[in-house]
């Protein structure tokens, strides 16, 4: 996943920084490591919210401002120790390829100047690998779900970039469907927090919303069995509130929640079962979602499975995940050369077999 060339590991590094820009947040961070020095993030919410989504022109260029800005903050923070930093990780990948560069081009300056190791980190990975930063024990293989803007994917991670592709959306990604159907139903950007608050306020069973009908392998459509789809009840939802009498909005709000957690949860429970690991990280910013949090407490218990959520910071876009995936990396003796590139689209792992 990265253009890497081996390093020394005996000069393994301690103290990374950890740069993110790969869509609205601006994110610093510095990890030693297990510790967390540094933690910043300057969000692009109230600029973005009057046009009700990201837009990616504004976002890279939001990122030029604030990003140095940070960097001092960082410097300021650490004190004497910002010189001794011993290596740096930035995403380089999957993103907004604007954003991305603005992050890219950064760290290969800084890394230039102080000739430091430096490593691309896949931003997806991150959100998984930040799961072994919160829970300690966790050991490979584990199941994991990356549930975000973009990505809505289950993999099995058998090891530090190595990952077991076993199904994705095919159509919105879950915090997509989120967004969309918050701006459907009024509530602002962001949208996927909005509606979670407001959830919470109404009847799950208020509206029976359509589960996805997903044809299995071997069919004339071949769909996985751990394939997700958002996007035919985002259509429902929108037939819902165009009724002329339709129920309250944190009754949609709950009822469609409640869906979306259902086909999260279903899948995790088949997939526990089929792969028999007993392990399951969900991580991405919908695993910030207070419902989803608890109903998968339940499947837990009722599975006996360990599930790992990171906490809701380490959930939604941040460096300090960046930052602790590439000290991995770098522990593990590689960095990545100066040509490696930003790249809008990249998955993680390859498809199952
Ligand atoms: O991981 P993330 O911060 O950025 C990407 O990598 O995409 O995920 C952002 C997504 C957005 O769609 C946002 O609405 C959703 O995560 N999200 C939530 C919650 N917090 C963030 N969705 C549902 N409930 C939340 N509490
Ligand atoms: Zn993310």
């Amino acid at each position: 996943m990265v253009s890497s060339v081996p390093t020394d590991r005996t000069s393994a590094p301690r103290l990374v920084l950890g740069i993110e820009t790969s869509c609205d947040e601006t994110a610093v961070a510095v990890v030693g490591d297990r510790e967390i020095l540094v933690d910043l993030i300057a969000s692009q919410d109230a600029l973005h919210a009057p046009y009700g989504g990201i837009v990616p022109e504004l976002a890279s260029r939001r990122h030029i401002e604030v990003l140095p800005r940070l960097l001092g903050e960082a410097a300021q923070r650490l004190g004497p120790r910002w010189q001794q930093l011993e290596g740096i990780a930035v995403t380089h990948a999957p993103g907004l390829i604007g954003c991305l560069l603005v992050g890219l081009s950064t760290a290969k300056g800084l890394a230039f100047a102080r000739q430091i190791p430096w490593i691309g980190v896949n931003h997806l990975e991150a959100h998984v690998q930040v799961a072994r930063l919160d829970y300690p024990a966790l050991a490979y293989p584990f199941l994991a779900l990356v549930i975000s803007g973009g990505h809505t994917s289950l993999y099995l991670a058998k090891n530090l970039g190595d990952y077991e592709l076993l199904g994705a959306t095919r159509d919105d990604a879950a915090g997509e469907a989120y967004d969309k159907v918050a701006k459907l139903l009024q509530l602002g950007f962001p949208g996927g927090p909005r509606l979670d608050q407001l959830a919470a306020q109404g009847n799950p069973h208020a509206v029976r919303f359509p589960t996805p009908q997903l044809k299995t392998r071997g069919s004339p459509f071949e769909i996985g069995r751990y394939d997700f789809s958002f996007s035919g009840l985002k259509t429902a939802v929108t037939q819902c509130v165009q009724q002329t009498s339709p129920p309250s909005v944190a009754d949609i709000a709950a009822s469609f929640q409640h869906r979306v957690i259902a086909e999260i949860t279903t899948r995790l429970r088949a997939a526990a079962r089929h792969t028999g690991c007993p392990r399951v990280v969900v991580a991405g910013g919908v695993a910030a979602n207070r419902g989803l949090r608890s109903a998968l407490a339940t499947l837990a218990q009722t599975e006996g499975v360990e599930i790992c959520i990171p906490p809701p910071r380490h959930c939604t876009d941040n460096a300090v995940m960046i930052a602790w995936t590439g000290a991995e990396y770098l522990r593990a003796g590689l960095r990545s050369a100066f040509d490696l590139n930003a790249q809008a689209v990249a998955e993680l792992g390859s498809p199952a077999a």
